[in-house]
């Protein structure tokens, strides 16, 4: 199985600082799905800045797609980029646009759609997440939970080859938690492979799979606590193999569409 990442005894310093990740080696195998978790300064959001090309490790080799991140032109580094969907911890969507235009930047970005269609997408996305309601209200006046949910819809909207998430419910309460990992497991299951870094331990049990453990900048364990679940049933899921249908807008809303998540 091909491997969206690998990292090989990887360091990071910010500046001339002490390490703050050393000797790290794992690999992600194309559509796993695998958590991060560790306490409040471990690294976590360290490593998922390498893996948004956001930072270079001070040492060791990190292959991104099977390219060796060291090896990539300045030109090449914004289409690599363009591959992986990122949720920010600290969400960063622009305050000038609103939640659908935030939400739809990425697809108008990429090219192809008509407004229309990518309108349609968006609201669907958004009403998925229960943002329908607030399409056309700008992020300053969002709730915190209200802004991590339209950065997730941001960050998944255009299904990326690799999604990053960083404390995706930080700011949620459960049972929106437990809706937006499973939009996250959807996308998985099409073929996205997905890094969730997080506190939440509930939500790591309910879900299972692979989880990352970071400690003081070292990664001390690689546990498998067993098939996914769906978080919100309960019910075992599959991850995603190379045979997951092709990435484009297509089956988005098919999958991710208001029918599974509705209900509420
Ligand atoms: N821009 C920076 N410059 C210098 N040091 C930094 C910077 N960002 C983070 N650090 C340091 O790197 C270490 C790891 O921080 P990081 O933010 O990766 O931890 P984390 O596991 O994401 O923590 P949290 O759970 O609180 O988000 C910490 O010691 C932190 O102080
Ligand atoms: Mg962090």
């Amino acid at each position: 199985m091909a491997e969206a990442v690998r990292f090989e005894r990887v360091g990071m310093r910010y500046h001339l600082d002490a390490e703050v990740l050393s000797d790290i080696s794992f690999t992600l195998e194309s559509g796993s799905f695998h958590f991060l978790t560790g306490p409040s300064g471990a690294g976590k959001s360290s490593l998922l800045r390498l893996l948004t090309l956001a930072e270079r490790p001070s040492r060791g080799r990190m292959l991104i797609f099977g390219r060796d991140t060291a090896t990539v032109s300045r030109r090449a580094r914004p289409a690599l980029r363009r591959r992986i969907g990122i949720v920010f911890q600290d969400f960063r969507l622009l305050d000038h646009l609103t939640t659908a235009e935030n939400v739809a930047l990425p697809l108008q970005l990429a090219g192809g759609l008509d407004p229309q269609t990518i309108r349609a997408h968006v609201t669907e996305l958004l009403r998925w997440v229960g943002l329908g309601h607030r399409l056309d209200a700008y992020p300053p006046t969002l709730s915190g939970g209200e802004k991590q949910r339209a950065a997730i819809a941001r960050a998944v909207v255009k299904k990326p080859e690799l999604l990053i998430a960083d404390e995706p419910s930080g700011n949620v309460d459960p049972e929106i938690a437990r809706r937006l990992m499973h939009l996250f497991l959807e996308l998985n299951r099409l073929g996205t492979t997905t890094l969730v870094a997080t506190h939440d331990t509930e939500l790591v049990e309910a879900v299972g799979g692979r989880v990352l453990h970071l400690e003081r900048g070292r990664l001390i364990d690689i546990e498998d606590r067993g098939p996914l679940r769906n978080p919100v049933t309960g019910a075992r899921i599959t991850e995603a193999d190379h045979r997951a249908p092709p990435h484009g807008m297509a089956d988005a809303g098919a999958r991710t569409g208001p029918t599974e998540g509705e209900g509420r």
